[in-house]
């Protein structure tokens, strides 16, 4: 694995993703270019109608901030090859568009003020610079046309093109935490991207920086990335266990998708954090802001709902990680030193059985409200009869009401003897 140092990742947790770009306009998805075969053209229409007027990153830091996310990343470029920073290698930038302004700038500002570690998605694929050869997922892959006229494009320039952006990326906006590069496929890799050195100079410009695994150098990666998945167990890599970070979408698309009716519960989401801490990773949870430059409504409900989630329940999270104990049936355990919390997704009728935990466990509250949990340590040779439950050797059972904490998904933290 690679060399920069995870410790604050591996304690913040909880990350917010961004998607933004052109794309935000047709509202139909970050890959519409791919998806409908739109020619460069064509899609211009969208370059010249993008002005994010009510764009107001303080805003979107306040809300993830809000959520309790603790770092956020970017989208500096996606698979369109549209800048949202004023790059001197191109004019397919955000301050030749309507808004005519670095929207990167403000928003890495917006960010380090509200206390967020700050990172850039950068795709290392372009479906708009001319040396970018086409190849199965080009918009113009089908076009033959297309393909004669450009057979002769030289991915070393383009390299050139992606090591100078990157350059820029790195030394003009102050320290960077985070570089998520996307992705590499068949041909388009290591050779192509020339990774060796790619990695080379973020390392340079930014020592403390970490970099994430798509870039067809598996030994440069500080952390894993699964995606729009969540690992069955902890991640490995050659048999050792590895930093990672599960991404996943609000809604199954990365980009503002208007129509797009597939929104998670906020329930469901906080899972998938309790999910991956439980399994030591993080989870970068996207947002795609709309056109206008904002979250949009139904975003912001659910992050708030995070939001009143997190602040409840942090310590579960925050600096927290797996357990050497193995978690009852529908739960998820997390253990922050000597103190272990037990997330209950299913909430049972009346008790939680913990194998072999009896005597290891010195007292038990709810975290919403710090209400005492009781806990009960059954007779093992007692029998079941009515309305009394047999004894299990070594089981502590704990006693829960019958209500359903109001909160997302209740946790009992349990502070080990
Ligand atoms: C992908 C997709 C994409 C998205 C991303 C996030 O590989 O191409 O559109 O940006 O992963 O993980």
């Amino acid at each position: 694995m690679g060399f920069g140092n995870t410790d604050w990742f591996t304690h913040d947790r909880f990350g917010m993703f961004i998607h933004w770009g052109l794309y935000a306009l047709p509202a139909r998805h970050e890959w519409v270019k791919n998806r409908e075969r739109i020619t460069d053209e064509a899609y211009q229409k969208y370059f010249e109608h993008f002005e994010p007027d009510l764009y107001d990153p303080v805003q979107w830091a306040r809300d993830a901030k809000a959520a309790g996310m603790k770092y956020a990343v970017i989208t500096s470029k996606h698979h369109e090859g549209f800048c949202l920073w004023d790059s001197q290698l191109t004019d397919y930038k955000a301050t030749n568009t309507p808004i005519g302004r670095d929207l990167l700038g403000e928003w890495v500002e917006a960010f380090r003020a509200e206390g967020l570690r700050i990172g850039f998605y950068h795709s290392v694929i372009d479906w708009h610079h001319p040396e970018f050869p086409v190849d199965r997922v080009h918009p113009q892959r089908d076009n033959a046309e297309f393909r004669e006229a450009t057979a002769h494009r030289d991915i070393r320039k383009y390299a050139d093109y992606l090591h100078g952006q990157t350059r820029e990326l790195l030394t003009n906006y102050g320290k960077i935490d985070i570089i998520w590069f996307d992705f590499s496929y068949d041909e388009k890799g290591r050779d192509a991207w020339q990774s060796e050195a790619l990695v080379e100079l973020v390392r340079e410009l930014q020592p403390d920086i970490i970099i994430n695994d798509r870039l067809d150098y598996p030994e440069s990666a500080d952390f894993v990335t699964p995606e729009q998945y969540q690992p069955k167990e902890p991640p490995t890599r050659n048999g050792r266990k590895v930093v990672w970070e599960a991404c996943q979408t609000l809604n199954g698309s990365w980009g503002y998708d208007r129509d797009n009716l597939d929104w998670k519960s906020p329930e469901l989401l906080v899972r998938l954090l309790v999910d991956s801490v439980s399994k030591g990773g993080n989870l970068l949870l996207n947002v795609g802001p709309t056109g206008r430059g904002e979250f949009d409504p139904r975003a912001r409900e659910t992050l708030a709902q995070l939001g009143e989630w997190t602040r409840l329940h942090g310590r579960s999270v925050y600096g927290a990680t797996s357990s050497e104990f193995s978690a009852p049936e529908d739960c998820r355990f997390t253990q922050r030193g000597n103190r272990l919390y037990l997330h209950v997704f299913s909430w049972p009728m009346r008790h939680i059985h913990l194998a072999g935990m009896a005597g290891k466990v010195e007292y038990a509250q709810l975290l919403h409200d710090a209400s005492e949990v009781r806990m009960r340590e059954g007779d093992p040779h007692a029998a079941a009869q009515n309305t009394s439950m047999a004894g299990t050797e070594g089981t502590l059972t704990l006693e829960l009401p019958i209500q359903r904490p109001d909160v997302l998904v209740p946790v009992i933290e349990l502070f080990l003897a």
